[in-house]
């Protein structure tokens, strides 16, 4: 028997598995109920006693030796099994990863900032529903003043009766609150989202985006606001670019005006962009009106400044000629896309 177990031995290690199937038929033959093994170690029961020490100690190690080949196979294939599904191919290139773009209206708020920013603005951002004071009456904008209808407001339901928020609309709230939490010289513009009460279509929208500017020190001129917004419009537009102010009328500044550049697809020749003026509008301007200050309780004698505010989705569809505002956000990446590189 000692012989005969040797030779199963020897055999077992010559054996070749090369798939589950073949390991399942190993396990079977060799290690099974009705197995080599099991059968081999009724014919033990039956061995006188001097001959089972020995024959013992090889069976253990036939078993033994079964075993573990069948569990060292079995681990193996399970791991290739992990790896070498048939869908996945370990030689092939990686996937590209897909990059997003940055949505034109960052684009083009980022630059203004950045344009600002370098000659001594700093950024502020503030609230977007805001109270009557700061989007109104502080403006200069009393409860009964026409103007407040130049801008069709959405008005929030505040927890009492006497509470007036509205959504803002425009970032001149932000000149309010700034004011009265600082000292001049201040100095900043104040990008974010802005609400009306508008129809949508494709030169309006119910929300939008503008940045504000604000300087306020002594000595603040008029001068100084023109040559601001020359270095803004070059910087942005191309050092070609010039300004046009024309007179206009805001409540919050006196005097005011309306900033002009000149049409940088046709040079001011006159195209479908300018309507053949030469001149297409970007921003509303001037300087802040003394009873602005004082709401703020900063000393309209000893302090004058300016302000001005501009919408991004104008100055974004004029740059990148886009003729339709809805554009900016349906998010088609058709649309997005277009400004990977930009
Ligand atoms: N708030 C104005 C608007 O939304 C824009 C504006 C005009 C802002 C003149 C100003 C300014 O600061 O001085 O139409």
């Amino acid at each position: 028997m000692k012989d005969k177990i040797d030779n199963l031995l020897s055999e077992i290690e010559t054996i070749e598995i090369k798939s589950k199937e073949h390991l399942e038929e190993f396990r079977l033959k060799w290690l099974a109920k009705k197995g080599l093994v099991t059968a081999l170690f009724d014919d033990f029961k039956t061995l006188a006693n001097e001959e089972r020490k020995e024959v013992g100690r090889h069976l253990n190690d036939l078993k033994n030796k079964a075993q573990e080949k069948y569990n060292h196979l079995k681990e193996k294939f399970e791991e290739i099994a992990d790896t070498s599904s048939p869908d996945i191919d370990l030689t092939k290139p990686a996937e590209p990863i897909a990059f997003g773009s940055r949505h034109p209206i960052s684009i083009v708020r980022n630059q203004i900032v950045e344009i600002f920013s370098r000659i001594g603005f700093t950024i502020k951002e503030n609230r977007e529903i805001e109270d009557d004071w700061h989007n109104f009456s502080a403006l200069n904008l009393p409860e009964d003043h026409p103007a407040r209808d130049m801008q069709d407001t959405f008005f929030v339901k505040g927890q009492n009766e006497n509470s007036n928020y509205v959504l803002r609309t425009h970032t001149s709230s932000v000149q309010i609150r700034v004011m009265e939490n600082s000292k001049p010289p201040i100095r900043s513009i104040f990008p974010g989202r802005v609400y009306r009460k508008e129809n949508i279509s494709a030169r309006a929208h119910c929300f939008f985006h503008q940045v504000e500017g604000l300087y306020v020190d002594e000595n603040v001129s008029f001068a100084d606001l023109k040559q601001t917004l020359l270095y803004f419009a070059q910087e942005m537009f191309g050092e070609k670019t010039k300004i046009r102010l024309r007179p206009s009328y805001f409540p919050f500044t006196e005097p005011s005006a309306e900033v002009d550049i000149t049409c940088f697809i046709c040079g001011g020749k006159g195209c479908a962009i300018c309507k053949q003026s030469g001149w297409v509008e970007i921003l509303g301007c001037g300087m802040v009106h003394p009873k602005v200050l004082e709401n703020c309780k900063i000393d309209s004698k000893k302090y004058t400044g300016f302000a001005f505010g501009m919408g991004i989705e104008r100055i974004a569809m004029l740059k990148y000629q886009i003729n339709d505002i809805r554009l900016f956000y349906e998010n088609d990446v058709r649309f997005l896309n277009q400004f990977k590189s930009a």
